[in-house]
């Protein structure tokens, strides 16, 4: 299957996981360092869509912080296919750089459209929270964009983001809510798990009753 390559540019304010988000999806790891192929200028990696019957290489741009030098990131962005803007939920800043200054500029300088994707990372830190979620999502709705929420402290949403990058760019018209779709499935995963431990207790609690001569759970049987 010969791949298609993508233009990938990730954006944002500096600090909000940038890089730390393309080594998670293409070296799955975790921490501050350097790409180990930054000498490349970008990274590269190939997604197989079996159902679409297509591959998808992705060659990942960082702006490793250039956009303390805004006007220089056009070059990057100018025929990028796809177009990753990043912000940090625990950092206002973060998201407000995105709605009031990186919206306009992909307005003003994009020759074609690309696909857009939203995404707020950094949800190991969810306690710590500064952005409205549902402030994220409207944004990217008005957009058009994939809205995704990641950590590439943990990896989660990673894979997902990527994924979901592919089949919109495969499929535009692609039916998609990655953010609130992962939310949903942790959630019944949670809830599964402790009907399972609710299930196991009670077992645990008739054995050990039963264990203990029986009586009390034969009459409790007895008794409805
Ligand atoms: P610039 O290169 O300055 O543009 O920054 P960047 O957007 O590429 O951010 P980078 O990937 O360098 O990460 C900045 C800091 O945030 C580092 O200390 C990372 O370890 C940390 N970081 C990145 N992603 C996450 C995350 O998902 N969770 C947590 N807790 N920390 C993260």
């Amino acid at each position: 299957m010969e791949p298609t390559s993508l233009k990938v540019v990730l954006l944002g304010d500096s600090g909000v996981g940038k890089t730390c988000i393309i080594k998670q999806f293409v070296e799955r790891k975790f921490d501050k360092g350097v790409l180990s192929s930054l000498s490349a200028q970008f990274v590269s990696k190939t997604i197989e869509y079996v159902d679409f019957g297509k591959a998808i290489k992705f060659d990942i741009w960082d702006t490793v912080g250039q956009e303390k030098y805004r006007s220089m990131t056009k070059i990057f962005y100018k025929d990028a296919k796809v177009i990753i803007l990043v912000f940090d939920i625990t950092s206002l800043k973060s998201f407000n750089s995105i709605e009031e200054y990186w919206v306009e500029e992909l307005k003003n300088n994009c020759d074609e459209s690309p696909v857009i994707a939203i995404v707020g990372n950094k949800t190991d830190l969810y306690s710590e929270k500064k952005v409205d979620v549902e402030d994220a999502k409207d944004l990217a709705k008005k957009m058009k964009a994939i809205f995704q929420l990641t950590s590439a402290k943990t990896s989660d949403g990673i894979t997902t983001l990527f994924d979901n990058i592919g089949k919109k760019y495969l499929q535009p018209s692609y039916e998609y809510d990655a953010g609130e779709k992962e939310a949903k499935e942790n959630y019944e995963k949670k809830k599964q798990k402790e009907k399972n431990t609710r299930i196991m207790l009670n077992k645990g609690n008739e054995n050990n009753e039963a264990d203990q001569g029986g009586e009390n759970v034969k009459n409790k049987k007895g008794c409805c």
